[in-house]
């Protein structure tokens, strides 16, 4: 039984990969790499002494994910391989909806076609509308504010529309709240391209002096400290969050939605303090505007997990910094300086 995990090769991706494979899982990589890095997969099967098939293809090749599909036994897929930066989305939105929708249009295809109806499907927080109640309910209203959390929400229904005109399909809709984190040993980890957008890797980058400061866009909201409030999981809480929902829909077939999350919220404040205890340096920063489409305050309600796919979040804050610290002091350029492509072939052994 193989599992199709299309975007493996990205942050969360990579490190779903590593938790399949140590589970004994036999998996197969669909990834352009258009934002990440084969040198992620090679380090997935040293972590974990596997081998497995990785085929560099884009989504919206209707040939070569047939061809996918009619040479390898799948039995469920995980599906990743999306565009995620909420501000590029907004600039560019057709290239997100090109992507992320076709790209999906064309996976969802070849799997009715090839009769494989187990998904896992990688959606985000960001389809919540900012009116929703805290803490965030799945059965809250969707009605994201940005193109990019557009794709995912069009992707869930979607989806449920396909449930609903075919009861064979079993999909599990992760919502993710703000992943962050790296593996314990350090060798794999986020590895933003260009400025980093997202909060962790931009303090990061900081800490280890290729950026001069944070800016905290605002210090206004009505929240404890005046900065904004998230749900910060670790990336491998987070992988293993996608085991168990991969357990779920192989019993009896479901469409249903999961917040990962922990259910606590830090503010940026916090997570600057918790960062300069993991690295022992201070984190200059300065107080910025806020930044447009951010709200005050978001974490998850986390308990239709627990109690569907007993799953829980483990992983405290202070434990995620350091584990950033260690990715980022291994790796200051990320996987930038490895050479490309040699990780390919070694961790497929093809
Ligand atoms: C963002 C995306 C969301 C995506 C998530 C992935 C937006 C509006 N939302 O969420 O769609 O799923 O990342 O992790 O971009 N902050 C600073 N300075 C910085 C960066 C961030 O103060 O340089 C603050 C933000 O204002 C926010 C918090 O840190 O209060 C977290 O920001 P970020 O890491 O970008 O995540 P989200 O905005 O929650």
């Amino acid at each position: 039984m193989t599992i199709l995990v299309t975007g493996g090769a990205g942050y969360i991706g990579s490190h779903t990969c590593v938790e399949l494979l140590n589970k004994g899982y036999d998996i197969i990589v669909a990834d352009n790499f258009s934002n990440s890095h084969p040198e992620s997969l090679k380090r997935a099967a040293e972590l974990t002494g596997r081998l497995f098939r990785v085929v560099q293809l884009d989504l919206q090749d209707k040939c070569q994910v047939e061809e996918l599909f009619s040479e390898n036994e799948i039995e469920s897929v995980i599906h990743f391989a999306a565009f995620k930066a909420v501000g590029e989305s907004m600039k560019n939105p057709l290239k997100y909806y090109q992507n992320n929708l076709a790209g999906t249009m064309v996976l969802l295809e070849a799997m009715d076609r090839f009769n494989v109806k187990k998904l896992v499907f990688s959606s985000s927080a960001t389809v919540y509308g900012k009116e929703a109640d805290i803490p965030i309910a799945e059965k809250e209203e969707i009605g994201a504010a940005n193109p990019y959390g557009r794709t995912k929400q069009m992707i869930e229904e979607m989806l449920n529309d396909l449930f609903q005109s075919d009861p064979k399909w079993s999909i599990a809709v992760l919502r993710y709240f703000n992943p962050i984190g790296a593996h314990k040993s350090g060798r794999i980890g986020e590895d933003p391209s260009g400025i980093p957008n997202n909060l962790l890797p931009y303090i990061a980058q900081v800490a280890i002096g290729r950026r001069d400061q944070l800016i905290i866009h605002g210090d206004d909201y009505e929240t404890k400290d005046g900065t904004g409030i998230r749900d910060y999981i670790h990336v491998v809480d987070l992988a293993k969050g996608h085991l168990k929902a991969l357990e779920k829909i192989s019993y009896t077939p479901i469409y249903e939605t999961y917040n990962l999350g922990t259910g606590k919220g830090y503010s940026v404040l916090e997570v600057v303090e918790a960062f300069q205890r993991a690295c022992g340096r201070p984190i200059p920063y300065t107080i910025g505007t806020r930044r447009a489409g951010d709200s005050a305050v978001c974490y998850a309600d986390a308990t239709k997990a627990k109690n569907e796919l007993n799953w829980a979040a483990a992983i405290e804050i202070d434990e995620m910094c350091e584990d950033i610290w260690r990715w980022q002091q291994q790796n200051p350029e990320g996987y930038a300086s490895v050479e490309e492509t040699a990780g390919v072939k070694e961790a497929t052994g093809a």
